[in-house]
Parts: structure tokens; sequence; C-alpha cells
């Protein structure tokens, strides 16, 4: 099965973790994109979505699909978005379509959390995937010296700007052994509005596509 065809797989299964006649929280990603298509099939059963980025929102909008503001709403029973890298505790990497601010937004309303990914994203440890930090322009530089002094490499991501006017800088050659602790250390730096760490958030569930089927970790 081609990469593809595995996103397409944990998009429909992603489908029986929809509460019926709830707001849906939506993730960003040619995963989510997978599930938003399965979702459009099933718009009359749902009161609508929650968006975490202009992407999404406008996918499900072409659909048919109401999109609430976050601001709107107190809480959803899931939230189905993807990952660069999920480990075996269901800590991730986001931001790879640097969305990460607003998927922890609309995570953090969620009761649960159901990751959707190809087998490849499952990792040990998280790192080799470069780690996305959204970063206030002013601070583009400090923030820099910080993670080269964390012992990554950081780089500004050329000619992206988030839904928020923001910088993405990304980060290689970090070993994030520690996910809780280096996400709280990040978050707190002057200028950082978020880092791609999911460990406080992490997911409740991850539907992962193989070539024989969905595998799920818990
Ligand atoms: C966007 C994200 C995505 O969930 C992540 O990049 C995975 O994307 P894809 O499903 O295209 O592999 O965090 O900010």
């Amino acid at each position: 099965m081609t990469q593809d065809e595995l996103k397409a797989l944990v998009g429909r299964a992603a489908i029986d973790h929809v509460v019926p006649g709830s707001i849906v929280g939506v993730g960003t990603g040619s995963t989510v994109n997978c599930f938003i298509d399965e979702l459009a099939k099933i718009k009359d059963r749902i009161a609508g979505a929650v968006s975490s980025s202009v992407k999404s929102t406008e996918r499900l909008v072409a659909h048919g699909i109401p999109v609430f503001d976050a601001n709107e709403v107190e809480s959803v029973p899931v939230y189905i978005d993807g990952a660069d890298e999920i480990d075996h505790r269901g800590h991730m990497i986001k931001g790879g379509g640097a969305a990460l601010t607003r998927e922890k937004i609309v995570a953090d309303l969620a009761q649960r959390f159901v990751c959707i990914a190809d087998a490849s994203k499952l990792v040990d440890t998280l790192g080799a995937f470069p780690l996305p930090v959204e970063v206030i322009p002013m601070a583009r530089a400090q923030v820099m010296r910080r993670l080269a002094a964390l012992g990554g490499t950081p780089r500004l991501r050329e000619g992206v700007i988030t839904d928020n006017g923001n910088l993405i800088v990304d980060v290689s050659g970090l070993r994030i052994t520690e996910p809780l602790a280096m996400e709280a250390d990040i978050n707190q730096w002057p200028g950082v509005v978020t880092v791609g760490i999911f460990a406080r958030h992490r997911a409740s569930l991850c539907l992962l596509g193989t070539p024989e089927g969905v595998r799920q970790l818990n």
C-alpha cells in the first residue's frame, strides 16, 4: 500500500471515533484531509467542526460542514489530527504544516485526542523530524540562539508565515527523551508562541495505518 492509501485508511477509521450530534475538533494536514473527506459523508450526523487552520476550514466549508469559532465552543468530545512523529506513549511532534498553535488550542478543548498517521510516523524517541517552533518575529534570533544552546540546529522556515502572522523555526538534531520537560521549558521562553512537542496534549489513542490494516496504540 502507498503512504497515501495508508492515510486514507486511517482517515476512514477515525470516523468511528466521531461522536454523533457533536462538534468535532479537526486538525490539519494531508492525513486530516482524508478524514475531512470522510466526515463530509456523515455531515448530517454532526453539529459541525472546530478547525485548527485556515486550510482545514476551507476544506470543511467546501464540503458544507459548519465551522465554529473556537471561542464559541467550551469543549469537544474528540479532536482528530495527524502527527509528524509519535512515540509509544502518544507524545508527538507536530507542526510540519505550520498549524501547531491552533492545533494545540483545539486539542486543549478536546476530551480525547485521536491521532491518525501512517506507520512511518511511529518512533522510539522523538527528534528525527525537525521540531517546529512558532516564534514572534521580533524574538527569532534570540529563540534560535537558545535552541542552538539546547544542542539543536535551528533553521528559519523560509517563506512561511503562520495563520497567526508568526514565523516557524525548525530544529534538527534534537533527541527528545523527556518530551514533557522540554515542552514546558521551550514554551516559557519569551517570544515562543508554541513548541511543536505535544506531550501535555498527547494522543489518547493513535490509529496507525499499516499494510496489514489499522493498528491501535493506546
Ligand atoms: C500540521 C501538522 C500535521 O498534523 C502533521 O504535519 C502531519 O501532516 P500529514 O498528515 O500531512 O503527514 O502537525 O501542522
